[in-house]
């Protein structure tokens, strides 16, 4: 019933068969088999997303960019309906069609250091090939998403606030966060520094969000939501933080987290082919802290959420988000520990 109204809309045939597509945790996501042609169907999530209108804007405004300036690039935006919309409203919900990119396959987990390359070059390219765009005149589709200084912020008055057994338990981790708040400091100067600019970011560089083709090259990337303007270190530091390490941030066997160097020097020279003409010295003397930023931020906010009774990510057991948190800080020590031998494999500027 709600997808033939939607299919109406855009003037396909209403039986077409429409079925759940991929492992996407946000947004719902539906593949549309229409003749001759196949097309993605998504429904925004409203939770995360306060406003699809904002988003929509967005990618209209880079289609309409990129059409000019980058024709050849593939960049995946909705189709229009009949009426020229991009996005749909129906009953309280918005939807929005993509193209379906044929020949294409997305991965769950990255198993080499192959693909980590191609990763980081898909995101560069992305944030490259609109480096002249105007970014200020995207929407800000989640505020402070990358915003380590209010996140630090929301930690400490967490931890006035905190229950004392949960303070107690977390202790060592606290302490591990507050050592390290010279990270903090280091962000404040990246701001403050008027050669690291605002670009276009993708900000969520997980790597099911880039689509490969068959012979495991990737194509472009996708999951558009929070392309918004940020800095360089939002997207390098989340693959620090996501592809250097074989466990997962739920992983409670902290004897697991070790950083693969060849993973490291993968995402540098994926993301250094595209972006090293592109980024300003500054920036790239910063690479490696990017890494510092993200991760430390993903401890945080999970030690945080654990101090508050884990109201915002929820637990599925008693101490998850502390076993969270305490795999970040853990993977951090690594990627502290490793620093030398990492930035030797690698020719930063200093
Ligand atoms: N245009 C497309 N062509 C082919 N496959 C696609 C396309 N768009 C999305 N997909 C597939 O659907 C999956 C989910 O899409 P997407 O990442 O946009 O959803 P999401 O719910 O926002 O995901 P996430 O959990 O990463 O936030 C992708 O990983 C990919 O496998
Ligand atoms: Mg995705």
């Amino acid at each position: 019933m709600m997808f033939e109204k939607i299919l109406t809309r855009y003037g396909f045939d209403p039986g077409a068969a429409v079925l759940p597509f991929g492992d996407g945790l946000i947004n719902h996501t539906w593949k549309v088999h229409t003749e001759g042609k196949n097309y993605i169907l998504q429904q925004v999530n409203q939770h995360v997303f306060k406003s699809p209108a904002d988003i929509d804007q967005n990618l209209n405004l880079l289609k309409n960019y990129l059409s000019k300036a980058k024709p050849e690039y593939l960049f995946i935006s909705p189709i229009a309906t009949l009426n020229g919309d991009s996005l749909v409203h129906i009953d309280a919900r918005y939807y929005r069609m993509f193209p379906f990119v044929e020949g294409s396959k997305s991965l769950n987990a990255l198993k080499s250091a192959d693909e980590a390359y191609e990763a980081a070059k898909q995101f560069a390219k992305f944030s490259k090939i609109l480096a002249d765009f105007e970014v200020t005149k995207l929407n800000i589709t989640i505020p402070d998403f990358h915003n380590l200084s209010l996140r630090y912020d929301q930690f400490t008055a967490a931890c006035r606030q905190a229950p004392a057994d949960r303070l107690f338990q977390a202790k060592d981790c606290i302490a591990f966060i507050n050592e390290q708040q010279e990270i903090v400091h280091t962000y404040f100067q990246i701001l403050n520094d008027v050669n690291i600019p605002l670009r276009v970011i993708h900000h969520d560089t997980k790597i099911s969000n880039v689509l490969f083709d068959n012979q495991a090259k990737g194509l472009c990337v996708i999951d558009l939501d929070t392309v918004m303007p940020g800095y360089f270190f939002s997207d390098v530091g989340d693959m620090m933080r996501t592809y250097l390490c074989g466990a997962t941030e739920e992983d409670t066997d902290f004897e697991k987290i070790t950083i693969r160097k060849d993973f490291f020097t993968a995402v540098y020279r994926g993301y250094m082919e595209e972006m090293g003409d592109v980024l300003t010295l500054q920036e790239k003397r910063h690479f490696f802290n990017s890494g510092k930023f993200i991760i430390y931020m993903q401890g945080i906010r999970f030690l945080t959420d654990f101090l508050q009774n884990d109201c915002y990510y929820g637990a599925k057991y008693e101490g998850h988000n502390l076993n969270r948190a305490t795999n970040q800080i853990v993977l951090l020590r690594q990627y502290l520990n490793a620093e030398k031998e990492l930035l030797e494999s690698v020719t930063i500027p200093r």
